[in-house]
C-alpha cells in the first residue's frame, strides 16, 4: 500500500489493504465476475465500517458523528452504483474504475487519520 495511506494501525491497514485487493481485482475481473465481486465488496465494506463503529463507540470518539456520516455516505453511493449497474452496466464500472479509488483515498487520508491519532494518543488496544 502507498505510504500516505498507512494510518499504522496495523488492524486498520490491514482492512485497508484487502479493500484496495479487491477494487483491483473487480477492476480487472472477466465480466462476469463484476457484480459478484461488486457485493463482495460491498460486504467487505460494511465490515470495515462496523469494526472502525465499534472502537469509535466503545472509546467515545471525539469526531465520531462526522466519521459515522462518511461511512453512510460511501457505503450508500457504493450500494446506489450496486443498484444502477444491474441495468446499466457501464454506470457500475465508471464509478468502479474512475470514482471508487479516489473516494476511499480521501476517506483514508482525511477522516480514518484522525481516527488512528485517537487511538494512539489514548493507547487503545485493538
Ligand atoms: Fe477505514
Ligand atoms: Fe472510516
Amino acid at each position: 500500500m502507498e505510504k500516505d495511506l498507512q494510518v499504522n494501525i496495523p488492524i486498520m491497514d490491514e482492512k485497508h489493504e484487502e479493500f484496495l485487493v479487491l477494487l483491483q481485482r473487480i477492476q480487472n475481473c472477466p465480466k462476469a465476475e463484476f457484480m459478484p465481486l461488486f457485493v463482495q465488496m460491498i460486504e467487505h465494506t460494511k465490515e470495515h465500517f462496523a469494526f472502525e463503529e465499534e472502537i469509535m463507540n466503545a472509546n467515545a470518539f471525539y469526531a465520531k458523528g462526522e466519521h459515522f456520516d462518511e461511512h453512510k455516505n460511501l457505503l450508500g453511493e457504493m450500494e446506489y452504483f450496486y443498484e444502477k449497474a444491474k441495468k446499466l452496466p457501464a454506470f457500475g464500472k465508471s464509478y468502479i474504475n474512475e470514482y471508487a479509488l479516489d473516494k476511499f483515498k480521501r476517506h483514508i487520508i482525511n477522516i480514518d487519520s484522525q481516527l488512528a491519532m485517537f487511538i494512539k494518543d489514548q493507547k487503545i488496544n485493538l
